[in-house]
């Protein structure tokens, strides 16, 4: 049994980091999944979403196809996220079902992986009262979820193998997409910003950056089975090689995806911090690099962003927003915000909003701060109510629909590029996909269309979607 442990998964050390071409394989003895199925329960980020098709492609390398229905799984599968509390206790409530489940059925077996599981308060719980788990693994030993499964289900003993300090980086696991046309590609592990109300740094351990050779190679494999679209992964993609090179970075690797000839190149997510000019100029220059940024502000007071330790201000956030909104055709700029962090006043939340009206963002995530346990913030002490806290976000989330109805609008009877990804949920003879500027539409085409990326124009707007006409 190995625990996790925060004190651990804090620190950041010089030691190499090895990439591992071989580590991961199937062997004879590990098919046992013939005539079985599994399901899985994702939360959480693209990154999440991007390891369950890892976990899919695994589990059917092992011989076990999918199941859609939970309740009729052998193998069920908790993906979990430890951003905010709720979805701790979705993941919680989740559990429970499960348990009830495991009374009707005693061969099930469940696992718990992901951030979660990286977290020291998850695992002593799951450790004492749920025994009705069979295996945790965390973020950094995915690749050795086959060889876990194995033991579990022969051993039918409960297996916890969760390391603190981030592993190597193993390349060449394989995934199955669930999209045909779009895929994520990782390009770094783990985070280093540390902002001090974020738990990602401490489940997914240091930055890690993959060699841009192996990403390229990536990208092409993709090319070739159809892709024509890939957002590439990180939780601060602008930092991407600091970590291992002196003299390649963001910019070089996105010239060098531009290369490959992938029709659509999208990034998420940038940090202020790291987002140069030059990467300014490198989008507005390549046709295939899409003009949508996804640049999170987080608060827009300077006292906040302090406190949250977000290395920059009020004004120089504008500077790069404005600096974007001038020089990158048609960009779309999308940011997540916090409202309710400790003792946040009326006059710093006041300064967000303003931020807000200035921005006129496309879109914006919103959440209320959830203190994490072993994080910085989670010490302040916090005067704030949480009926105040809602009611902020209640006055914030009407912005973010103003603005969002305001930015489709401007798109009205203009013609836009979309690329057609399947029938929509509406009708069938009306098709879904997605603006080069990251908007979903609906689109009155034939579905020859679908795979392909064609001219729409706008024929309405609504504030969390557009419909149009092939031209
Ligand atoms: N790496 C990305 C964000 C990853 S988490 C970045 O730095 O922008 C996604 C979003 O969740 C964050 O942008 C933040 O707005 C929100 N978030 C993170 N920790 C949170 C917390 N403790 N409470 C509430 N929201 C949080
Ligand atoms: Fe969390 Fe900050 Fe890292 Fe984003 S940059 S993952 S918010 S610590
Ligand atoms: Fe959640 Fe982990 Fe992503 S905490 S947001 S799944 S990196």
């Amino acid at each position: 049994m190995k625990t996790p442990n925060m004190l651990e998964a804090k620190k950041r050390t010089k030691d190499k980091v090895n990439i591992l071409y071989d580590e991961y394989k199937i062997t004879k003895d590990m098919k046992i999944g013939t005539n079985k199925t599994y399901h899985i329960k994702t939360y959480g980020c693209q990154m999440n979403e991007h390891d369950s098709e890892v976990l899919s492609a695994m589990l059917e390398e092992m011989g076990y196809s999918k199941c859609d229905v939970m309740e009729d799984a052998d193998v069920i599968i908790l993906n979990t996220c430890a951003i905010r509390e709720n979805a701790h206790n979705k993941v919680f409530g989740m559990l429970g079902r499960i348990k009830h489940l495991r009374e009707e059925r005693p061969n099930i077996i469940t696992c718990l992986c992901g951030c979660m599981a990286q977290e020291e308060v998850v695992v002593d719980e799951v450790k004492k009262k749920m025994k009705w788990v069979d295996l945790v693994f965390g973020t950094h030993n995915i690749h050795r979820f086959p060889i876990l499964l194995n033991e579990v289900a022969k051993s039918k003993e409960r297996e916890i193998e969760v390391y603190s300090k981030e592993g190597d980086i193993i390349e060449n696991l394989p995934y199955i997409r669930d999209n045909k046309y779009k895929s994520w590609v990782n390009i770094m592990y783990g985070c280093d910003k540390f902002c001090t109300y974020c738990i990602v740094p401490y489940t997914r351990g240091k930055q890690r950056s993959r060699r841009h050779e192996d990403i390229i190679k990536e990208v092409n494999d993709l090319i070739k089975d159809g892709v024509l679209e890939v957002t590439l992964l990180g939780q601060n993609v602008n930092a991407y090689g600091k970590d291992l090179y002196d003299n390649y970075g963001m910019e070089n690797l996105l010239e060098d995806v531009v290369k490959t000839g992938i029709k659509r190149i999208k990034f998420v997510t940038s940090h202020p911090w790291d987002f140069t000019d030059k990467m300014i100029e490198i989008i507005n220059k390549y046709d295939n690099i899409l003009p949508f940024i996804h640049l999170p502000v987080q608060s827009g007071s300077n006292r906040i962003l302090k406190l949250m330790g977000r290395r920059y201000t009020k004004e120089s956030y504008l500077e790069l927003f404005n600096k974007m909104r001038d020089q990158i055709k048609n960009v779309s700029i999308t940011t997540d915000i916090i409202v309710g962090f400790p003792n946040e006043t009326e006059e710093d939340f006041k300064e967000t909003l303003d931020l807000y009206e200035k921005c006129e963002f496309d879109l914006a995530y919103t959440f209320i701060y959830s203190p994490r346990v072993g994080t910085p913030a989670a010490k302040m002490k916090d005067d704030v109510s949480e009926e105040v806290k809602k009611e902020r976000l209640e006055r914030l989330n009407k912005l973010v629909s103003k603005y969002a109805k305001k930015s489709n609008d401007k798109l009205l009877n203009k013609t836009v590029s979309v690329l057609i990804e399947g029938v929509s949920e509406k009708a069938n003879d009306i098709m879904m996909g997605y603006t080069d500027t990251n908007k979903l539409i609906n689109v009155k085409t034939d579905k020859s269309n679908i795979g392909k990326i064609i001219d729409v124009k706008v024929t309405s707007s609504k504030t969390w979607s557009l419909d149009g006409k092939s031209v």
